[in-house]
Order: structure tokens, then sequence, then C-alpha cells
């Protein structure tokens, strides 16, 4: 068999990630995460291009290291092109462009939404892949999408936020809380000390398969507002009841609109990628379902949901096989569609 050496590049927000693959195995996925947003409460673009500039040449080292082998053995070279953060895109481009002119080998750009859902391909014992077609629902602090998958890059997006992503929903609620950033996570673990169904938020009203987030975020502003004027213990003396209630409210959300994707389409395979895939709500909502529908339902190993280049790579593997490469003239680009 021939030997496919990618080295992927991803470098569209605030993680800096480097990785190794070997016909779709991965040799190494390194990530560098950028503390320095943590104190502004959110990612700062400016502080993210300068910490991925920093960053790159020693997580590529490193994941050529790991991987234990040599620039000369690499095969491609593929990166990120979009969508996302233009100034973090460019770091990464123009250091995969250089690279394989360097090396004189080809420049493969991927779409770094279509690498989410490709992640399911990688090549990963005890993990099943989906087979076309199915439903997948990417979910993170950038991202809030439901996309019909007929192929490796014959994707439809049928459902998508008009507003903020879910990780952002639950960062941005978190922040109401007073916990630190990024408070996804942590309203998960206080989630599951508490009573789901202790306090009631509504869920939004949109139309067909979109999703929205900014009313749920402005209801809990002036929920913890109001309680907190009678009782300024509030928050603190409640906080797991709350969390769980958030928690509850978001999975029913995201948990409704892809029961309806699932009923429109008739799909009943369903994958997920996104880091707040690793949210226990969602995780138990989808077990559920595979009772009560009938469903198969996918969550990829924990570092390859969140963002990473072995999604990267990957997808430029499936890209390599079919020899479509990317010429030297190619440009981030903030937006890009699957
Ligand atoms: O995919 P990701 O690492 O980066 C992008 O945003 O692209 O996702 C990060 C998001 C953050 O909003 C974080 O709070 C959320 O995923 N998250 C969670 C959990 N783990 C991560 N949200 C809820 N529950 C979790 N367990
Ligand atoms: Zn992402």
């Amino acid at each position: 068999e021939q030997k496919t050496y990618i080295l992927a590049i991803e470098s569209s927000c605030d993680d800096t990630s480097a990785a190794v693959l070997l016909n779709g195995k991965v040799l190494s996925n390194v990530v560098a995460t950028q503390k320095i947003h943590e104190e502004y409460g959110g990612v700062v673009p400016e502080l993210a291009s300068r910490a991925h500039q920093q960053n790159i040449v020693p997580v590529v080292h490193m994941a050529l290291d790991k991987a234990n082998i040599g620039k000369k053995e690499l095969s491609a070279i593929a990166f990120t092109s979009g969508p996302g953060l233009l100034g973090s895109l460019l770091v990464g481009t123009s250091f995969a462009k250089s690279l394989a002119l360097g090396l004189n080998i080809p420049l493969i750009e991927v779409n770094h939404m279509q690498a989410h859902i490709l992640a399911h391909f990688i090549e990963e014992e005890n993990f099943d892949k989906p087979t076309f077609p199915f439903l997948a629902m990417t979910i993170s602090g950038g991202h809030t999408q439901i996309i019909r998958v007929d192929n490796y890059f014959d994707m439809t997006v049928i459902g998508e936020t008009i507003d903020d992503a879910v990780g952002e929903a639950f960062d941005k609620s978190a922040k109401i809380l007073g916990l630190p950033y990024p408070g996804g996570p942590l309203i998960d673990k206080y989630a599951g000390e508490g009573d789901p169904k202790a306090f009631r938020f509504p869920k939004p009203k949109v139309d067909g398969l979109n999703f929205s987030f900014s009313g749920l975020k402005t209801s809990i502003l002036y929920f913890t507002q109001k309680h907190t004027a009678e009782n300024s213990a509030f928050i603190e003396e409640n906080l797991r009841d709350i969390c769980a209630s958030i928690q509850y409210t978001i999975v029913n959300i995201l948990m409704d609109k892809l029961k309806k994707a699932s009923k429109e389409t008739g799909i009943r395979q369903i994958a997920i990628g996104g880091g707040v895939s690793a949210n226990s709500g969602i995780r138990n909502a989808l077990k559920e379902a595979e009772k009560k529908y009938g469903w198969k339902t996918f969550i990829p190993k924990f570092e390859y949901t969140t963002d990473n280049a072995a999604m990267i790579g990957i997808t430029g593997y499936l890209k390599y096989r079919e020899k479509d490469f990317s010429e030297q003239t190619v440009t981030a680009k903030a937006r890009f569609k699957v």
C-alpha cells in the first residue's frame, strides 16, 4: 500500500494545532491552547494572531517529532483556509503555503466546518464511522449547524444559528453567573448536581431547523438581576439548580431541531462534533434518542471534536486521494461555506 503522510495545520480561532496522519491514521496531534484570552472572557482576535505566530513553528516541529518523521517524507500539506478569524487564518495559510513551496509538495486547503464533520472518518479503533447519508450537528463556541451529509464533499447546511453559537450561550450564561471563561464545562459540572426543572427558561420560537440563543442569554440576565435584588446570595445558594435548568433548556433546544431534522429527512444516523459535544446533557439525550427513535449516534474522541489539526489532516487525506490540490494563490477566507 502507498504511504501518504499528511501534515495538517489549523489556526482558525485560538488554538494553534499541527498533526501528522499516515493513510488517515493519526500519528500526532499537537494543540497549543492560548491561555491569554481567559482574562478577557473571550477570544481577542489581535492577540490570537500574535500567539499563532509564536506557536506555529514549535507546534509543527513537535507534531513531526511525535510522529517520528522528517519533512522530506511528507506527501502534502493541508491547512485550514476558513472560516474563522482572518488574522489567525493568515498565519496558518502563509506557513502552509511556504512549507509546501519549499518542499515542492501539494498544498491542500481545508474548510474547517467540513473538517469538524469528516473527523468521524479518522481511522480509530473502536469507533464506528457513519455511512452516507447522515446528519451532522456541529456545536461549539463558534458554530451551531445541522448538516445533511451525502458524501465526503457533498454537504448541505439545513439549519444554523441566527445569532449566538451554542457554546457562546453556555459561556455567556456562565459569565452572568460569575463563572470563569470558558464556562460551558463548569455549567455541565454543576448541572450534574442540580435539579433541571427547578427554574424555567423560555425556548425561542425559530422557524424550520434554525437556532437562536440570544433570547436565552437575556432571560438569564433578567432572572439573575431580579433574584439578586431580593437576595444577594441567590446565585450562590442556587448555582447547581440554575446550571441544571440552563443546560436542560439548551439541550432541549438542540434536540428539538435534531429530531425535526431526522423526521423531515428520514435519516437516523446522527454525528456530533465541536466542543459542546462533550456536554453530558447532550450525550445523555442522544443515548435516549437511540433507544426511543432507533437512531445510531456518533461522537468522535474528545480530542477530535474540539478544534484540532487531525480533522484537517483527515480532510486533507480524503482530498489527496482525489488529487484535489490548491494553487499557491489560494487565500484565507473569514467566511467559507461548506
Ligand atoms: O470546539 P471548541 O473547542 O472551540 C470552538 O469554539 O470552535 O468549543 C469550545 C466551546 C466553548 O464554548 C466551551 O464552553 C464549550 O465548547 N464546551 C462545553 C463543554 N465542553 C466544552 N459546553 C458545555 N458543556 C461542556 N461539557
Ligand atoms: Zn471549530
